[in-house]
Parts: C-alpha cells; sequence; structure tokens
C-alpha cells in the first residue's frame, strides 16, 4: 500500500479525545506526532467482509485445535511507513524535581488514549492521568495506530504488533531528546512505561528487546546508551494467554462501518467493535465493583480496534526474562482476559516470568475485572502504581 493510500485512510477526527484542561496545577498540550517506523508486516491470510466472516473467524480461533488447524499469519516483509499518532503531553504547574519523571501510558484493545483521562460528571476517581499529575509526575498518553485521532491504516496488513511495538519506541525517543518539542520545555530525565492489555504486551516487548527496534529509528538519536524505560507497569495482564478465547467468543465482535455506519462507514471492514455494551462489559468489568453508568459510557467511548494486531502478537519473540527494569503487575482480581475471572493463585506464576528484573512487585487484590481504571477500586490502583514509582524511580 502506498504511503498516499495510507494517508487518505486515516480518520483524524473519527473520535473526540478530551484531554485534561489545563489550568488547576498542570499544563497539558495535544500532539499530532510523524514516526518513520522500519518493522516486518506479517501476510495475514484472512479476508473480514461481513458479520459472518467475523464469525466465522471467532470460530477458527477459538476452536479447541486452534492451533493446529488455524495458521492465518504468513510470510513477512520489512518496510519503512510514515505514521501520525495522537498524543498529550501533560506536566505540572509549577515543575517540581518529579516533573522530571514522565509515565508513558500505552492503552489496551477497544478504546484510545482517553481511558486514561476520562472526561465525564464524577469521573475524577477513575482518571489516571490527573491522578498521575496530582502526584507531581509528567505523564504522555498516546492513541495506538489504529485507534483515537492516530492514522487509522489497514487492520489487515499495517495495525500489526511490531508497528506498535516501533511507534512506542519512537515516542519515547522523542520525549527523551534534549529540547524535545513534545515535554513543554520538561527535561525528562526518567521514563516509567505503563501498559494496559493489549498495551502491557507492547511496553513489555519494547523493555524486553531495546536493540531489536532501536536501529531502525531514524531521528536523532538521544544521548547514547539512554534506555527506552527505567520500569514497567502493567495492568490487565498475567503474561498468561490460556484464556483470550473467553474473551475473544465472549466479546462477540462485529465488523465497525456495519455495526454503526453513522460513526464508522469509512473503515475498512477488519476495524471491529463487540457487539454490544454486555458483550464488552463481559470482559472488561466485574459487578458488583462498578457503577453500571460507568460500563456504559466506556462503551459510548470505544474507539474501534483492529483485527491484525492481536493475530500478529504471536510473531514476537517476547522474553519477559529479559527485562531489566523493576516490574509492577497490578491486578484487578476477577480480570477475565488475564486470569479466566479469577486472579487468586494464578500471579505466583506471573511474577516469576521476571527472572532479570532488580525488583518485581505484585499488587493483585483489587476488587475488579479487566479495566480495572473503571471500577471503584481504581483509584486505590492509581496509588499502588504512584507508590511503586515514586520507591523505585
Ligand atoms: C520520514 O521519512 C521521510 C522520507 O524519508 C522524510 O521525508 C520524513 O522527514 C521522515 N519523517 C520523520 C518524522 O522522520
Ligand atoms: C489461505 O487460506 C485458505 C483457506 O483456509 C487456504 O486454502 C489457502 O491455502 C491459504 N493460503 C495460504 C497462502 O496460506
Ligand atoms: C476458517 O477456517 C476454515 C478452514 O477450517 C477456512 O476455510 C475459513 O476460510 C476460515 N475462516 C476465516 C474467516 O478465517
Ligand atoms: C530539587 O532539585 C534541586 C536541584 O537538584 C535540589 O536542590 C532540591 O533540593 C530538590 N528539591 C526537592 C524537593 O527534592
Ligand atoms: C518553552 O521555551 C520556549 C523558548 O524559551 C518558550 O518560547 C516557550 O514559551 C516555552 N514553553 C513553555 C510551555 O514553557
Amino acid at each position: 500500500m502506498s504511503l498516499a493510500s495510507l494517508l487518505a485512510l486515516s480518520l483524524p477526527l473519527l473520535s473526540a479525545v478530551a484531554a485534561t484542561k489545563p489550568g488547576s496545577g498542570h499544563l497539558c498540550k495535544d500532539f499530532r506526532i510523524p514516526v518513520n517506523v522500519t518493522v516486518p508486516y506479517y501476510d495475514l491470510n484472512l479476508s473480514i467482509e461481513t458479520n459472518w466472516d467475523l464469525v466465522d473467524y471467532i470460530f477458527n480461533s477459538t476452536r479447541r485445535d486452534s492451533r493446529e488447524v488455524f495458521h492465518p499469519v504468513g510470510a513477512s516483509q520489512t518496510a519503512t511507513t510514515a505514521y501520525t499518532i495522537g498524543a498529550t503531553f501533560c506536566t505540572p504547574s509549577p515543575r517540581k524535581n518529579s516533573s522530571e519523571t514522565v509515565l508513558i501510558l500505552t492503552h489496551g484493545s477497544m478504546v484510545d488514549r482517553s481511558y486514561w483521562n476520562p472526561v465525564f460528571p464524577g469521573s475524577e476517581r477513575y482518571n489516571f492521568v490527573q491522578h498521575v499529575l496530582d502526584a507531581g509526575y509528567s505523564v504522555f498518553f498516546y492513541d495506538r495506530l489504529g485507534s483515537g485521532n492516530s492514522d487509522r491504516p489497514s487492520p489487515i496488513t499495517h495495525v500489526q504488533f511490531a508497528p506498535q511495538v516501533a511507534i512506542l519506541e519512537s515516542l519515547t525517543r522523542l520525549l527523551q531528546r534534549p529540547n524535545s518539542p513534545y515535554t513543554l520545555n520538561t527535561t525528562i530525565r526518567k521514563v516509567v512505561h505503563v501498559g494496559h492489555s493489549f498495551g502491557a504486551f507492547i511496553a513489555a516487548a519494547l523493555l524486553a528487546a531495546p536493540t531489536q527496534t532501536q536501529t531502525q529509528i531514524q531521528q536523532t538519536p538521544p544521548p547514547s546508551q539512554t534506555p527506552p524505560g527505567n520500569a514497567l507497569v502493567l495492568t490487565g495482564f498475567s503474561g498468561r494467554f490460556e484464556w483470550i478465547s473467553l474473551f475473544v467468543s465472549g466479546g462477540q465482535a462485529r465488523v465497525a462501518a456495519l455495526q454503526n455506519p453513522k460513526k464508522w462507514a469509512p473503515l475498512p471492514h477488519g476495524y471491529l467493535v463487540p457487539a454490544d455494551a454486555y458483550s464488552a462489559a463481559y470482559g472488561g468489568f466485574k459487578s458488583p465493583f462498578f457503577d453500571r453508568r460507568v460500563a456504559e459510557w466506556l462503551y459510548e467511548n470505544q474507539s474501534p480496534y483492529a483485527i491484525g494486531e492481536s493475530l500478529t502478537a504471536g510473531t514476537w519473540p517476547l522474553d519477559f526474562g529479559l527485562l531489566n527494569v523493576p516490574v509492577q503487575v497490578v491486578q484487578g482480581r476477577h480480570d477475565l482476559t488475564a486470569c479466566g475471572g479469577n486472579c487468586d493463585g494464578v500471579l505466583d506464576s506471573t511474577a516469576a516470568l521476571f527472572t532479570g528484573s532488580p525488583k518485581v512487585v505484585v499488587n493483585g487484590d483489587f476488587q475488579g475485572g479487566h479495566n480495572l481504571n473503571f471500577h471503584y477500586d481504581g483509584k486505590k490502583s492509581f496509588y499502588a502504581i504512584t507508590k511503586f514509582v515514586k520507591e523505585t524511580v
């Protein structure tokens, strides 16, 4: 696909991003950031036109012998692609010493960067961006490729796992650069990556294999040998995959363009949404630990996700043992995707993954499901994260 047609497919205004408003103790600025990434793109032997195709796809990818019989991922070709990424940087005002530490937030599927910065009456307790600023840190949150205000290229040929990792690396390098245009004149000395769900895998992939993508950055390099992160916070994550089929079959994906043509008609048919608010909540929420109106807000403000990114995640040789930074795992106890609905007894095996990390902290007793931020216990989990950052970085 040519660059021109990629750009033609980008639909920057489909989803409004409500940034935390400047004024009350912090400064924020929205950006659209150009990046070039050079990565392998995989051929996917898959054609999704109708919801019938999708139902067959769900069947294929969740049948008990799926691993043996369903092989949609083919060969790869390396290519350089230009993308524009929607993002927001915020920093406390007046500045504090701690403002030189930035938390870089990578969201999961079905949402965009507003996952971290929801704005609705009563949303303060669910707003992680505001919490981080109140704790004195800078924060950078962005729409992953294929969502929100970022480019939305082909969900099959382009929105794949490797470009998501390389984009995160490029963005991190841009923030670490002296005189970065994206930090409101804040010098960034420390980077903490925070990833939710699919975003947790992306952030872990970046820090577990920094050399894999480092050579591909076309930007002026930052001071030599700066690592792309000093600590990692993973949430909606157990490092285990055996329950993802619950999420895939329970989520009952539909073609976004057919589901809501008013909003999404221009999107290629590999952009998907859950069938309704209840199928979305099955994977994301656990009763009675949330306010149903909040789950409805998240559904109304969802961002369609690309089928190609999860399909290609398995192509990345992700070895958690290669992580050499402190790691925190923050989990809702009833996470369906990560723990099959019950994290008790699961997270010991998660902690054991990080054999190379100097420090591993697991906070797994919050009452909530996969979208922990939007449960009543979300704020408690935010305090756990900033406590870890304060004690660690
Ligand atoms: C991306 O590559 C193109 C072509 O080489 C170049 O013109 C452009 O400046 C690059 N953009 C960035 C952000 O590096
Ligand atoms: C693509 O999938 C179809 C249907 O399963 C199969 O017949 C065909 O051989 C596959 N092509 C490749 C290149 O794997
Ligand atoms: C599902 O698998 C069958 C072969 O078992 C194949 O013919 C079909 O094309 C696949 N459908 C999708 C959407 O992947
Ligand atoms: C902030 O940094 C300055 C310069 O390094 C130092 O003198 C000052 O004590 C620090 N303040 C706090 C609150 O840590
Ligand atoms: C950043 O520094 C430049 C040059 O000193 C100045 O013009 C600009 O107002 C500063 N921006 C912020 C947000 O402080």
